[in-house]
């Protein structure tokens, strides 16, 4: 089977609970060896799609391939396919090496081919040794590692991965979102990822799938996905974004004046708009800097304003500047080792500066 090729493809899901539509005409074609992400808010049918495409879920309508082949009717213990959850649901009377070698011991492969096997892949998740402990007697990093190597035994051809790192802390979370992602790379296994932490979907995919009440909203590289978000919802979802509602003044070769609020903005023209139209326009936080003698050629945005708050966030430092009555422009820069001694962000609260931005940064969103 060629890498290009798309092992798994999803086709027109639909899934109402009673009155609650959890996944609604969701269509998506996974790539073989590829890392996606399903990321969106709490209910958005993250989990439920995993479960249809797992078998523990069977929708009102769709199809799921699996190399070319419905699988909709198969069993799920019969799919090629591995689920590890959030919370850790290894055996606790089992040992180590007998849960990851348990879904072995009822296919009754030899002995030394498991034993071979389950050492393997505690090099794998780097607990070599860890075979007698009891589940009790591992931190929950490592309770995932397990569970991990309890569904890589079975060389899956798909992994299926519902918020595996949810209950780690954070500095736990972010070595093991490293980790698990080389490992992916390593064996090259198609994994599908549910967060609902886009720090963590921006780390580890090769794509994310930003879903909204059941409904896909953007699917894109997670590079693209952050400088070109398509709706109001990804360009907040994911990262941090000035967003305001305007409307087109003038309509230009290359850019669009837009009134907002009393103040006319330069937007890069990325969509067919004609004066009168309303839009919203969505301006990341750290395209946004305090305009200085040196820089003040760089940005064709710049307004005054005065500075209602600053926010000290160790190597990053947020200034709420006041540019018009209703609108505070939010402005995101990385922080000097002067500044950060100076306590600088208590003494610039009330004074006047202007920010800029260039229109290339500027993205017009329809909603
Ligand atoms: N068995 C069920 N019966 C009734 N409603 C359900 C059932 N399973 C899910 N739902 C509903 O379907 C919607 C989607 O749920 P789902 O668990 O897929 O969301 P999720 O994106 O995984 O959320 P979270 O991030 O909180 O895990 C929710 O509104 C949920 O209440
Ligand atoms: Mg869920």
């Amino acid at each position: 089977m060629e890498k290009e090729s798309s092992a798994l493809v999803i086709q027109n899901i639909c899934k109402t609970f009673g009155e609650v539509t959890a996944v609604k005409d969701f269509g998506l074609e996974v790539k073989d060896g590829e890392f996606v992400s399903l990321l969106g808010p709490s209910g958005c049918g993250k989990t439920t799609l995993l479960r249809i495409i797992a078998g523990f879920e069977i929708p009102d309508s769709g199809e799921v391939l699996l190399d070319g082949e419905n699988i909709i009717g198969l069993q799920p213990f019969k799919r090629p396919m591995n689920m590890v959850f959030q919370r850790y649901a290894l055996f606790p009377h089992m040992t180590v090496y007998e849960n990851i070698a348990f879904s072995q011991f009822l296919k009754k492969r030899p002995k030394e081919e498991i034993e071979q096997k389950v050492k393997k892949m505690l090099e794998l998740v780097q607990l070599e040794g860890f075979e007698p402990r009891k589940p009790n007697q591992l931190s929950g990093g490592q309770c995932q590692r397990i569970a991990l190597a309890r569904a890589l035994i079975n060389e899956p051809r798909v992994l299926l991965l519902d918020e595996p790192l949810g209950a780690l802390d954070l500095k736990i979370r972010k070595q093991m979102q490293i980790e698990l992602k080389k490992i992916q790379e390593k064996l090259k296994i198609t994994f599908i990822y549910v967060t609902h932490d886009q720090e963590e979907a921006l780390v580890m995919s090769d794509r994310i799938v930003l879903m909204k009440l059941g409904e896909i909203i953007q699917v894109d590289t997670p590079k693209r996905i952050y400088n070109h978000p398509n709706s109001r919802f990804a360009a907040t979802f994911i990262g941090e974004s000035n967003i305001f509602d305007g409307e087109v003044v003038k309509v230009k070769a290359d850019h669009l004046v837009v009134g907002v609020d009393g103040l006319q903005l330069l937007a890069h023209r990325n969509i067919d708009a004609k004066v009168g139209d309303k839009i919203v326009l969505a301006i990341r936080l750290e395209k946004v800097s305090r305009v200085t003698g040196a820089s003040k050629k760089e940005y064709d945005n710049q307004f005054p304003g005065k500075i209602e708050d600053v926010v000290f966030f160790g190597a990053l430092v947020k200034y709420y500047v006041r540019i018009s009555e209703n609108i505070t422009l939010i402005a995101e820069e990385n922080i000097t080792e002067e500044e950060s001694d100076q306590d600088a962000e208590e003494n610039n609260i009330g004074t006047t500066v202007t920010l800029g931005f260039s229109r290339k940064d500027v993205n017009v969103l329809i909603e």
